[in-house]
């Protein structure tokens, strides 16, 4: 692909943990993706993200690093990377690694010798601080529960965990710290990957220590030095590469997020944000259960669409990752295998004629579902397991808070990828690391590419139309009827030509509106749409 063309591909997201086990002990490794380098390349993706694949505790899977030069040995070592890379470049895909650098795992050696003396020159890569009035420095809360502050008896300080207790912040302000940082991803870039993904990178400038009215995440988000050390890290490390970056940004600002990816101001090709995501949370609370808010899903989308566009930047565009709950049972319908598929395909339509550059996490493809996990032994994830002990602290029942772990938990998207039919869904030989769901008999690769009107077709026909028409990729997007409770309908428009975007959300069939003009070329369709109405989650895509 030449310069630039990074702005047409699609992004496959690929859980190593849960992609698929070569080895039999019951967790997925790199030897396991090459095996499976045909069926991504049939896919027709153009990237794969690897999550974090170094050398790690794995308290929060790999996003608590310990050695950043080195592979896990659970998932192979350097030699399987290389093989991978090959591998994944005679078929033209490219490999994207994670780079988690807000934080280290504390079993980083850095972190060791900073933690045992005072007077080490590593003590300045992390931020310790003294307790006020024997309290934490700030009453900033921890992403995963609790104070963000953990106290040290031996230095009598405390240590910045805006995760985990066992993932301390790195101190950015430290020149050295950045320095070191850079070596990593030249290291990374000289071992021929082709671009990165990195962690929650909107946090690395913390600002201020001060007590905060809310949790603490207006020192941290988008903090004061950020554009700066992303403009530096640019210039030291993948700016004058052919590389796609992107961005994990929390809690973030389409203003931000415009001088992230505006070219011109060389940080990062494109960004994550998350806010669409938030519309089934209960006054932004993750842990409630709530159902999803249509017009709000709508009227965030195109928020950031426009204002992105607007903006000269670039989106991720998204509904699952390894941290979200499967999108065919948030805001589709599992319940029956019909429902299953049709809202499947219409929610892969209405994202991938989206501007911005799509991404597909594992099992997504073929409409992989939550697992439905009825007890707390099923959960592995360090968040879901804090969030139980919270909940049970504040007087949930066990009912209650199986209900709301089963639609929010970060493990209902880390269930192992169902390739068929067989034993553990074909994922190993051995047993799972984690439960895999029961309905692995009728959802996995196998039947998905065997029946030519899965879910699977969909994403693949949406791939080549991105690949074939630039519009997809380059084209403007009118939001139209916004206040619709049931159809969100957009058009694009590129070079005087406009495709009309049509989805029908509810699982009833819905009249269109009288003045909407549906007549055209269809391009893509799922479900009927004539006489006018729309079927139950049925989605067109008309040339007009
Ligand atoms: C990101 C990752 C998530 C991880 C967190 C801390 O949000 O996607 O899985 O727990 O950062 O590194």
């Amino acid at each position: 692909m030449a310069q630039n063309d990074w702005k047409k591909s699609v992004v496959y997201q690929i859980y190593p943990k849960s992609f698929n086990d070569t080895t039999g002990n019951g967790e997925g490794d790199i030897q396991g993706i090459i095996q499976k380098l045909d069926y991504l390349q049939y896919v027709g993706v153009d990237y794969l993200w690897l999550t974090p694949v170094y050398e790690s505790p794995m308290n929060d899977n790999g996003y608590d690093i310990s050695n950043y030069y080195k592979i896990n040995a659970q998932f192979g070592n350097s030699d399987d990377l290389k093989e991978l890379i090959e591998q994944a470049h005679q078929r033209d895909l490219k490999i994207m690694l994670d780079i988690v650098i807000n934080h280290t795992s504390t079993d980083h050696e850095w972190f060791s010798e900073a933690y045992s003396s005072e007077d080490s020159p590593y003590r300045d890569y992390y931020f310790f601080r003294r307790s006020v009035n024997n309290a934490p420095p700030t009453n900033w809360e921890s992403k995963f529960g609790g104070n963000a502050w953990k106290y040290d008896d031996k230095t009598e300080a405390y240590y910045l965990h805006l995760f985990d207790v066992t993932q301390a912040d790195l101190n950015w302000d430290n020149p050295q710290v950045r320095n070191e940082l850079y070596d990593i991803i030249n290291y990374w870039i000289e071992f021929g990957v082709d671009g990165f993904r990195f962690d929650v990178i909107n946090l690395i400038s913390k600002g201020e220590f001060k007590d905060s009215e809310k949790i603490g995440k207006e020192f941290y988000t988008d903090g004061p030095r950020v554009h700066e050390y992303l403009h530096e890290m640019n210039r030291r490390t993948f700016g004058d590469k052919d590389m796609m970056t992107v961005g994990e940004m929390s809690s973030t600002t389409i203003n931000h997020c415009i001088k992230y990816t505006n070219p011109e101001r060389q940080e990062l090709s494109s960004v994550f944000n998350f806010h669409h995501l938030k519309v089934d949370y209960i006054d932004g609370e993750k842990w409630s259960n709530a159902k999803l808010d249509f017009l709000k899903l709508k009227e965030i989308l195109m928020e950031w669409q426009l204002g992105i566009y607007e903006g000269n930047g670039w989106n991720a565009i998204f509904w699952c990752n390894h941290d979200q709950p499967r999108v065919v049972s948030r805001f589709g319908d599992d319940s029956t295998e019909a429902l299953r598929t049709s809202s499947g395909k219409m929610l892969a339509i209405v994202l991938h004629m989206l501007q911005g550059t799509p991404y597909i996490y594992q099992g997504e493809e073929i409409g992989m579902t939550d697992p439905h996990f009825t007890t707390i032994d099923q959960y592995r994830d360090v968040e879901s397991l804090n969030a139980y002990k919270s909940m049970k602290l504040k007087g949930y029942n066990e009912s209650e808070i199986l209900e709301i772990l089963g639609q929010k938990s970060r493990d209902n998207s880390r269930t192992p990828i169902q390739w068929s039919n067989e034993r553990n869904a074909g994922f190993t030989s051995g047993a799972p690391w984690i439960d895999i769901p029961e309905n692995y008999d009728k959802i996995n690769v196998e039947t998905a590419i065997a029946d030519k009107n899965s879910i699977l077709h969909v994403y693949r026909k949406l791939i080549k139309l991105r690949h074939e028409h630039d519009i997809v990729t380059y084209g403007s997007v009118e939001p139209l009827y916004m206040n619709d409770e049931n159809l969100f309908i957009y058009k694009r428009h590129y070079n005087g030509t406009t495709w009309l975007v049509v989805a029908n959300f509810s699982k009833s069939s819905i009249q269109l509106p009288k003045d909407l003009n549906i007549e055209g070329e269809t391009i893509i369709q799922s479900g009927q749409c004539e006489n006018g109405t729309i079927d139950g989650f049925g989605a067109i895509v008309i040339a007009q």
